[in-house]
C-alpha cells in the first residue's frame, strides 16, 4: 500500500461502464462539480463553466470514448479517451474523480479500463499530460508500467505503450459492458437502498 493512502470515502455501490452519447449531460454535471484545484489539474488552467460545457459538447463517437464510475448511482469519475482522427495509433487520456471520492482507487481503475479500450481500438500509445505538481496522477501513470515521462513546457507528459488487442482484452471489455448494463438496471431500481 502507498504511503499516500488518503481517508476513504463512504461508498455503498460503485460501478464502471462506458457512457453512451445520451449520457453526455451526466458527464457535464460531473465535470462542472469538479472545481478549484482539481479543475485546474484536469484542464491545466483555470477554466470557467462555459469552457467545460464546450469541452463536453465535443465528446462523442467515434473519436472519444468515456468510461464512467458511478457511486450510488451518480457519476463521480470519468476517463476520457480521445483518438486522433484519422486514426494514427495514438490516443490521449484524461481522468477526473470528484474530490470527496478520491483516494479510493477509482482513478486507478478508470485508467486501467481506459487502457483496455484503447488497446481494443488499436492504439499503440496513450498520451497523458498533467501539471508537474500533480503527483497523484503521475503515481497512477507509473503503476501502469511501460511509460516514458518527460517534463518541460510547464507540464509532465507521459506516453504509455499499449500492446495489441488480445482475446483476453476483448473479453475484459465485453464482460465489463455486460456487468455495466446489469449495474445500471440495479441503480434504476434504486438498489442498494440506504440503511434506514
Ligand atoms: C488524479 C485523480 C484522477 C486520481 O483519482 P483517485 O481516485 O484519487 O486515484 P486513486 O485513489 O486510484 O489513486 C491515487 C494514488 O495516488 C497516491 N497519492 C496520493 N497522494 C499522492 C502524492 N502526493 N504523491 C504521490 N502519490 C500520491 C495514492 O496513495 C494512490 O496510490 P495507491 O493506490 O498506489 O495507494 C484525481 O485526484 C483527480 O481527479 N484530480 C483532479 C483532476 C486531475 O488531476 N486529472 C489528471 C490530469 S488529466
Amino acid at each position: 500500500m502507498s504511503e499516500f493512502r488518503e481517508e476513504q470515502p463512504e461508498i455503498h455501490m460503485r460501478s464502471f461502464r462506458k457512457l453512451t452519447d445520451r449520457e453526455r449531460p451526466l458527464l457535464e454535471e460531473h465535470l462542472l462539480r469538479v472545481g478549484g484545484d482539481d479543475r485546474v489539474m484536469r484542464f491545466m488552467a483555470g477554466v470557467n463553466d462555459d469552457y467545460v460545457r464546450t469541452h463536453v459538447s465535443r465528446i462523442g463517437w467515434p473519436h472519444a470514448v468515456v468510461t464512467g464510475c458511478f457511486v450510488d448511482g451518480t457519476l463521480r469519475g470519468a476517463a476520457e479517451l480521445w483518438f486522433d482522427t484519422p486514426m494514427t495509433g495514438r490516443c490521449e487520456l484524461a481522468l477526473t474523480v470528484e474530490h470527496d471520492f478520491q483516494g479510493a482507487g477509482i482513478g486507478t481503475e478508470l485508467m486501467r479500463r481506459a487502457l483496455v479500450l484503447a488497446r481494443n481500438r488499436g492504439a499503440e500509445t496513450a498520451y497523458l499530460a498533467c501539471l508537474p505538481q500533480n503527483r497523484k496522477m503521475q503515481h497512477i501513470v507509473e503503476k501502469m508500467g511501460r511509460t516514458v515521462t518527460t517534463s518541460g513546457r510547464g507540464m509532465t507528459e507521459s506516453e504509455i505503450a499499449i500492446s495489441g488487442p488480445s482475446h483476453m482484452s476483448l473479453w475484459q471489455e465485453i464482460a465489463g459492458d455486460g456487468i455495466g448494463v446489469i449495474d445500471s438496471l440495479v441503480e434504476r431500481m434504486g438498489y442498494p437502498r440506504a440503511a434506514a
